[in-house]
């Protein structure tokens, strides 16, 4: 039975109540044109004062997203100069490290200076507008200062995860031209060390563009560092000015680029730009999360994906508050560390992920008991479904019954929250991200394109540009178009499955596509097969998601060997550790399945449904297999099953 949480008095003082929400709602729907421009003006402080606030258009014939067009702006300004004066003391970001209690405070007057600094270290090694610099960090200050930096004198950044192989980042730095890589020595994480600097080092004997790499003291592990191309970062800062201008962006200004996985082939650089994304993690930040002065907002992302950028760094730096780093992992050094962290840096509102949910729901509820958590306001989860226990566990456990729980719906190319309750005005239900925000037109449609209308499920499109969206794939703009745009003509098709309910909430069912979602972080299942398939021994590879309690979804490989090469479990650990080092840890195959061939058509295309089925243990009933060019291979595959 469906429950319903009526917005309580944990909201009270909300900023924008029910009839507020249906207002806003009406009023951007009506007008979008005169809300933008409103929204723009007060959320962002503009250099140029545009004139043009949306043209934008999804058909073949005329596709263009433009927002805000002539107007100018700078990002790194509107995050930190604007607060100077009225803040300049207050902490911008609480920095804590991998041991608990390994503390750093950087007020916004620091945290400015710091950037300025920084930024004439880029101009200094060449580095100019539209140029493209690339980060391959942990969770620390510096990764912050670094971004600011790049955007205070136009430069791109592309932020690579500190998880991802040495292939990988080569990859990215190549299909975006990086001639900078900024990195560390080492990362810490879970008591672990992650060997960044001789990861860069290993990527970039493939990447002869990169001229200079800037390392960061993080452990003072012993690292070769290459005479003539590598710079410590704490000798390039010091005696540098700390006075650096803002330069001038136009709106439409590329801002960074992301890389993420898709259905299809290598990873896509997403590409946001200045105006329309700041306003959106500005905008959104303050309404989702209902930040109020002076409150430490806690989102455990990591920069190097999009929940970092928009929600560790743009969106609360933006609105001037105060936004933690964390350096470390939930489970060390014990289950406990969310919660005894929440207490010691008196964090207000949490934002976390399923999956970190459920793995410490399983931990049981004493670790949580521990803390008093009382400085809870709000929680808020992102990046998968949340099944109906771990909502209940966070809302009951975590939060005492006290804390709405915002669940929001977004993705890399969205920039920020679409779908998410507004806590003083929508009344929540475990599971569903609820209804759109202002100016957001989510429609579900059938596999023909039909709108549905109603209590409905279908595929999950949005009808009408937001100035968050992407705007390009990095290099491919066709690319960009027959992805999101080619499906459903004239709307932005998410990759998403979607039910409504009679309410008009939403409830994401996941992907439709070639995508898995693996503890929040998406992963291509044709990455995974040109991996394994990249493996002398390995002829052919199929790759889908299975259920997984922890991770949401997990990956099931089958594979094919050469002929004359033979199973074991020796070979199956090395595939495993093979796609590790290819593409990074979180692409690991969790079951492979060797299979003596794959269930495929007459014309040769492999057969993924029932690949599925039987990775999802639901054999009974595989629906038809007679157009098959071997029907056999389905029975060795169901007992094959690992
Ligand atoms: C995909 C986007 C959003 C930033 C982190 C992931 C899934 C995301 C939810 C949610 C159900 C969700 C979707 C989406 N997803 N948030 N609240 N409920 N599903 O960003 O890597 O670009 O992945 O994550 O399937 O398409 P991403």
């Amino acid at each position: 039975m469906e429950i319903l949480y009526p917005v309580g008095d944990a909201a009270t003082g909300a900023r924008i109540d029910r009839a507020g929400y249906e207002r806003l709602y009406a009023e951007a729907a009506r007008d979008p044109e005169g809300y933008w421009r409103d929204e723009a003006r007060r959320t962002l402080e503009w250099i140029t004062p545009f004139t043009q606030v949306k043209d934008t258009s999804f058909d073949a014939a005329d596709f263009r997203i433009s927002w805000f067009a002539d107007g100018e702006l700078n990002v790194a300004a509107n995050c930190l100069d604007r607060h100077l004066a009225t803040r300049g003391d207050q902490v911008a970001i609480i920095w804590e490290g991998d041991e608990p209690g390994e503390t750093r405070r950087v007020t916004y007057r620091e945290l400015h200076a710091e950037v300025c600094r920084f930024a004439n270290v880029l101009k200094a090694n060449g580095v100019r507008k539209g140029d493209r610099v690339t980060l391959y960090l942990p969770m620390i200050v510096e990764a912050a200062v670094a971004m600011l930096a790049c955007t205070r004198i136009g430069a791109i950044h592309s932020i690579v995860f500190g998880g991802f192989s040495p292939d990988s980042l080569a990859n990215r730095i190549q299909d975006c031209d990086s001639r900078l890589v900024i990195t560390a020595d080492e990362g810490c994480r879970g008591g672990k060390r992650i060997p960044l600097k001789a990861n860069v080092d290993k990527a970039l004997a493939h990447c002869p563009g990169v001229e200079r790499v800037l390392v960061v003291r993080r452990t003072g592990a012993d690292i070769a560092m290459v005479e003539g191309r590598d710079v410590w970062w704490h000798a390039a800062v010091e005696g540098v000015d700390a006075d650096c201008p803002a330069e001038p962006m136009n709106a439409e200004d590329p801002l960074f680029i992301l890389y993420t996985s898709g259905s299809t082939g290598k990873p896509k650089g997403v590409l946001h730009t200045t105006g329309g994304y700041l306003l959106w993690s500005a905008a959104t930040f303050r309404d989702v999360f209902d930040y109020r002065e002076g409150e430490v907002f806690w989102c455990t992302a990591d920069v190097g994906w999009v929940t970092g950028h928009s929600y560790v760094v743009y969106g609360p730096l933006a609105n001037g508050a105060t936004t933690v780093m964390f350096d470390g992992v939930p489970n060390y050094p014990d289950h406990g560390r969310f919660w005894e962290t929440i207490d010691r840096l008196g964090v207000n509102i949490f934002y976390t992920a399923p999956t970190a949910i459920r793995a410490l729901m399983r931990e049981g509820d004493g670790w949580v008991a521990k803390s008093s958590r009382r400085s809870l306001r709000l929680l808020g989860s992102v990046g998968e479904p949340i099944n109906p226990e771990a909502w209940d566990w966070y809302h009951r456990v975590v939060g005492e019954r006290r804390c709405p729980i915002v669940d929001t719906w977004w993705q890399t190319e969205t920039g920020g929250i679409l779908i998410a309750p507004l806590p003083g005005a929508t009344d929540l239900k475990p599971g569903s991200a609820t209804k759109p925000l202002p100016g957001v037109r989510p429609q579900l449609v059938d596999a023909e394109g039909a709108v549905l209308e109603g209590a409905t499920e279908g595929n999950l499109v949005i009808a009408d540009s937001w100035p968050g969206q992407m705007r390009t794939v990095w290099n491919d703009h066709e690319r960009f178009f027959q992805t999101y745009f080619s499906t459903y003509p004239g709307k932005y098709f998410t990759g998403d499955g979607c039910r409504r309910d009679a309410d008009g909430y939403y409830w994401i069912t996941g992907r439709v596509d070639d995508v898995i979602n693996v503890s929040g972080h998406r992963m291509g299942t044709a990455e995974v097969e040109s991996a394994l398939v990249a493996h002398p021994k390995v002829a052919e590879a199929a790759v889908v998601g299975m259920p997984h309690e922890v991770k949401g979804q997990g990956i099931y490989a089958y594979v094919t060997l050469n002929a004359g090469e033979a199973p074991s479990d020796e070979l199956r650990a090395e595939l495993r550790s093979w796609v590790r080092s290819e593409i990074g840890p979180i692409a690991s195959p969790d079951a492979l399945q060797f299979a003596p061939g794959l269930p495929k058509t007459r014309s040769g295309k492999i057969m993924r449904r029932i690949l599925r089925k039987i990775a999802e243990g639901d054999v009974s009933n595989l629906g038809d297999t007679s157009t098959l060019a071997d029907p056999g291979v389905v029975e060795q595959l169901v007992a094959g099953r690992v």
